[in-house]
């Protein structure tokens, strides 16, 4: 028998040692967590607690988009076999990317996606390089990202583009499920008005090649080698949060104008 339980008042409860030992503990364990969670307020500066925190809700968005089966692709592709903003110009698109953020992106945090767009234009330009593909590429590749101005949810618009099925070796990704999001957005909107190999590239953009080199065709491989590659090296390696990129919108602007003098269904 304990003391506690000798000093007890009668008709009382009684508090044995062991009792309120685990009671002492948890107000202890909630009084270090509330204190944790205050000194991480304190001593942690605003800046770095936002980068967290940014980072935090963004891998909850991939993990969701992560969940995707081959059901919610089909649906979803269903789903956008309808037009979501009707007729619309290809540069009105691209400047709504002004309006979007990827909240998955911790290379470029708040920065929006016309700013992302700018930013691999000038390394680009930076490079010295004119080709008319890959410039394209750079100026639409992200523009799916505009249904981030729907009430889609943005894990079915974010994020990398991972394959959630097999095909047999040297198939041809065509034959691949891949994960919805903005490439096959993209996609599905410019192929019938861009040639074949650069819808290609739109299409897979945000994928992996190196989990997709078994199931590549001979035609995969020679546009991964010619687009896909040299395309990576400035959509990935270009972003900053903190770099204003300066480049001559109306140039890019009459580019597109010229690539697509007409509107197009999206
Ligand atoms: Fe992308
Ligand atoms: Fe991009």
């Amino acid at each position: 028998m304990e003391i506690e339980e000798l000093t007890a008042t009668p008709g009382k409860p009684v508090l044995t040692g062991r009792r309120r030992d685990f009671l002492i503990g948890g107000i202890l364990a909630l009084g270090g967590a509330a204190a944790g969670a205050l000194a991480y307020r304190e001593l942690v500066p605003p800046e770095k607690r936002r980068a967290r925190e940014f980072v935090h809700h963004g891998n909850s968005i991939i993990e969701k988009h992560y969940q995707q089966s081959t059901a919610t692709v089909a649906a979803l592709k269903a789903k956008y076999e309808t037009a979501v903003f009707g007729k619309a110009r290809v540069w009105d698109l691209i400047e709504k990317l002004a309006l979007c953020v990827d909240e998955t992106d911790s290379s470029l945090y708040c920065a929006s996606q016309l700013i992302h767009v700018q930013q691999v234009l000038e390394g680009i330009e930076r490079d010295g390089i004119q080709d008319h593909d890959l410039l394209i590429a750079a100026l639409i590749h992200d523009v799916g990202k505009v249904l981030l101005l729907t009430d889609e949810l943005p894990e079915n618009i974010l994020g990398a583009t991972a394959r959630i099925s097999e095909a047999p070796h040297g198939a041809g990704l065509d034959q691949v499920v891949f994960q919805f999001g903005h490439g096959e957005m993209v996609y599905s909107r410019f192929k019938d008005h861009v040639p074949e190999h650069l819808a290609w590239l739109l299409r897979y953009h945000g994928t992996d090649m190196a989990d997709l080199e078994p199931f590549l065709s001979e035609k995969d491989r020679q546009y991964r080698d010619r687009y896909l590659i040299p395309f990576h090296k400035y959509d990935v390696n270009t972003k900053s949060y903190n770099h204003l990129p300066k480049v001559q919108l109306a140039k890019y602007r009459d580019l597109i104008e010229n690539t697509f003098p007409q509107p197009i269904l999206f």
